[in-house]
């Protein structure tokens, strides 16, 4: 009896940290769950408390919008509620890297390479080191929630936000944010995904409706957001401007309560888009549980809807749950942010890793590249203000890096035109090369006439071009062609230089009318802080490349899904300051092509891309033998691969499946990969093991995923256009482990 006192005792002092402090706020017990702890806070909470912390304002000044008291200049801000130790919500945009759109005067943060080249890394590791800069910066600048996040699926390729995004196939995307958000809330900062779903255009982003078929959705847009909340934990979701078949994303009964909370179990928090809420009663009851910015719904009205019963006070506990409960689990509330200067050097650091695996090399003929350090003489370095930096990608996931704006500009006019202010990471391509080649002579024309440019390249042994193509939010490109005559420079360097290397800063595809005439081409999307030394070791050998493709490139856009971009026959008013969004209009992105997305489209439809997805040259090779298929309820695929070049090099060997006829699928897709380092002469066994739920396809009718039994064919190789290694699986039965 008295040992189990004793025990007792032993199991309450475990439990309470501060006594005095768990009795009069028994949440703060860290032994609770974070569950039972929002159950013991929101037992103590008003009517009136519980909708302050479901709506938001924004957190800077903004046309009509004065910064909120205590807020931190951030994109949003929700009041906390002092007397129960609930503390504010200050948000922040951080797709790849800290944001500072209201320009917080410490506001500068290491600005990462793109999304894109984040994605081409195909290293959940690195993604992980990405989510990690992030989370620290958030943190050290006192935010503790992330706005970051982006995972639509690229379904249209002149989308103005690809380069926030993870690509085309919804397993890599969700396989490389989802380290990325982990390591966002393994900082005690709330991490976001976003926009939930189908956020594929920004023409017309308020009232476009994205409309395709269940099961392409649960297959393909929604999959990756499916992955990526699994993998990550990450505690809230955004939901999008656009609408989905019809209805608002943010009001959307099917895609928030059905397939995020109910089919898989979402434990966090909603939050709409900014100004994507429409509604009161619809949202609330179709799952969103916060609203942003205008706080036009989810505030008084909110409340008097719960008094007069259109939304159950249940409904209200359920959405303050979400979010408390999202509050300790993550940490924000038991170890809140403290304000310090950011480690700069160790998130250069990261950004110049996360390029230098993220550069694609497209094309090298005659092993052009690497350059050579000792035996050229002069080099011409042309175009996209190459001299003092790389471009980055704008709108509202637009980083003000560490040193400033290498070529300021004034942002366009109007109240919403710091979306597409053109922002250059100072970080210098030219001082790099030069000091690659310190003997050489290394000489800059700004390429806006092409024919200097020419006279330059024509006097030097090597030309290299830089070309860029600025995408921000808000906006999608007219066309895929480099904008600002650069294919004209290019070619006209090209014809006076045989050996002209372009090096491309894009955040969509591009065509390349001039390919066949330059000797070698790099794809570094948006390169990011350390972007112009990532891009010399590449250049120079000192790293060697290893980046894939996660998107096509179409060799035209007439080999696209569609032509062009749906938009609404009378472009929509520019908005004033005192009708920020003016009435969209409501058209239609028709997603016909439905399951047949990026590579899934070019092999379904046989046409030949520029370049595929997960592609990408090394300056070694690699091959593939004695392929092994090991049927059974743990399936899985091994074979060699060997390093057979001269020099060390990693390579992401990928394998995709093509189900059986039966099951209606485009040819092939995606199913695992591995990235694998090796020395010269050196190989090794990969082994992939086959995850049955992303070998199944989503039966409609049954609201399930369904294994279909038969042969599925094995393809593994270097890309989804070269897969020397080919085999049968066979699947028995349908069920899934
Ligand atoms: C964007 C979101 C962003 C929000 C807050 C909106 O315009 O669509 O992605 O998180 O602004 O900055």
């Amino acid at each position: 009896m008295k040992t189990k006192v004793l025990f007792f005792m032993l199991v309450l002092a475990l439990r309470a940290d501060s006594p005095a402090q768990t009795s009069s706020q028994p949440w703060m017990n860290t032994r609770l769950s974070a569950d039972e702890r929002a159950d013991l806070l929101l037992q103590q909470m008003t009517l009136d408390e519980k909708i302050q912390l479901l709506h938001g304002s924004m957190a800077f000044d903004f046309p009509k919008y004065p910064r909120p008291e205590r807020a931190l200049g951030g994109d949003g801000f929700v009041p906390g509620i002092a007397r129960l130790g609930i503390p504010d919500l200050n948000l922040i945009g951080a797709g790849v890297g800290v944001t500072n759109l209201g320009k917080r005067p410490n506001g500068q943060s290491t600005p990462l390479p793109s999304s894109l080249a984040e994605t081409a890394t195909w290293n959940p590791r690195l993604a992980y080191e990405f989510g990690t800069v992030i989370g620290k910066e958030t943190r050290d600048q006192g935010f503790n929630v992330s706005l970051g996040g982006g995972n639509d699926i690229l379904r249209e390729a002149r989308n103005g936000r690809n380069f926030e995004y993870h690509g085309e196939d919804p397993v890599l995307a969700g396989k490389i944010i989802g380290p990325e958000l982990k390591a966002i809330q393994d900082q005690n900062v709330i991490a976001d995904i976003k926009h939930y779903a189908v956020n594929c255009q920004e023409t017309d982003r308020m009232g476009v409706s994205s409309n395709l078929d269940k099961r392409a959705l649960r297959e393909l847009d929604l999959l990756a957001f499916e992955i990526g909340i699994q993998e990550s934990g990450v505690g809230t979701v955004m939901c999008a401007y656009n609408r989905v078949n019809g209805i608002y994303s943010c009001e959307n009964d099917y895609l928030l309560n059905q397939v995020l909370k109910k089919d898989w179990g979402f434990p966090g928090w909603v939050m709409s888009d900014w100004g994507a809420t429409h509604s009161t009663v619809n949202a609330a009851l179709a799952g969103l549980d916060q609203e942003f910015y205008e706080s036009k719904f989810f505030s008084a009205p909110l409340k008097h809807a719960v008094e007069k019963g259109e939304v159950p006070s249940s409904r209200i506990d359920d959405m303050v749950h979400r979010i408390l409960r999202t509050m300790f689990a993550v940490g924000v509330i038991d170890h809140s942010p403290v304000v310090q200067p950011i480690d700069v050097k160790g998130g250069a650091a990261v950004a110049q890793r996360v390029e230098e695996e993220g550069v694609v090399l497209l094309k090298n003929a005659s092993n052009q590249l690497p350059l050579s350090k000792s035996s050229i003489h002069s080099i011409a370095v042309i175009g996209s203000h190459a001299d003092v930096g790389v471009i980055s990608g704008g709108g509202s996931a637009q980083v003000d890096p560490v040193g400033g704006n290498a070529f300021p500009t004034p942002p366009p006019p109007g109240p919403l035109g710091f979306l597409s202010v053109v922002v250059w990471d100072p970080s210098s391509p030219l001082r790099a090369i030069r000091s690659k080649a310190p003997s050489a002579k290394v000489e800059y024309n700004e390429g806006a006439d092409p024919a200097s440019a020419a006279k330059l390249a024509r006097a030097s042994d090597v030309a290299i071009v830089f070309a860029n193509q600025h995408t921000h939010e808000n906006a999608d490109l007219p066309n895929l062609s480099l904008p600002d005559n650069q294919d004209t420079l290019i070619k006209q360097v090209a014809a006076a230089n045989a050996h002209t290397i372009v090096v491309l800063e894009t955040g969509d595809p591009v065509l390349m009318p001039w390919l066949d005439q330059v000797s070698a081409v790099l794809e570094a999307w948006y390169p990011g802080a350390r972007g112009g030394d990532a891009i010399a070791n590449i250049l120079f050998g000192d790293v060697n490349p290893s980046g894939k493709l996660p998107i096509s490139f179409p060799k035209s856009e007439a080999d696209l899904p569609h032509a062009t971009i749906p938009a609404p026959s009378t472009p929509p008013k520019e908005p004033t300051e005192e009708e920020l969004n003016p009435p969209p209009a409501l058209i239609d992105a028709n997603y016909t092509e439905g399951l047949k997305v990026g590579y899934r489209w070019f092999d379904a439809e046989n046409k030949e891309p520029l370049f595929p997805f997960g592609f990408g040259l090394s300056y070694t090779s690699f091959a593939y033998s004695e392929l092994k298929i090991t049927s059974g309820s743990q399936p899985q695929v091994s074979f060699r691969l060997k390093n057979t070049g001269s020099r060390a090099g990693a390579e992401t060997a990928q394998l995709y499946l093509g189900l059986p006829p039966s099951a209606g699928e485009p040819p092939k897709r995606l199913v695992a990969w591995k990235k694998v380092q090796l020395a010269p002469d050196k190989e090794e066994t990969v082994t992939l093991k086959l995850d049955p739920r992303l070998m199944s396809i989503f039966n409609v009718e049954k609201n399930d995923w369904e294994l279909v039994p038969g042969d599925y064919r094995v393809y593994a190789g270097g890309s989804s256009r070269d897969t020397p290694l080919t085999g049968t699986l066979s699947v028995a039965s349908g069920k899934l482990p």
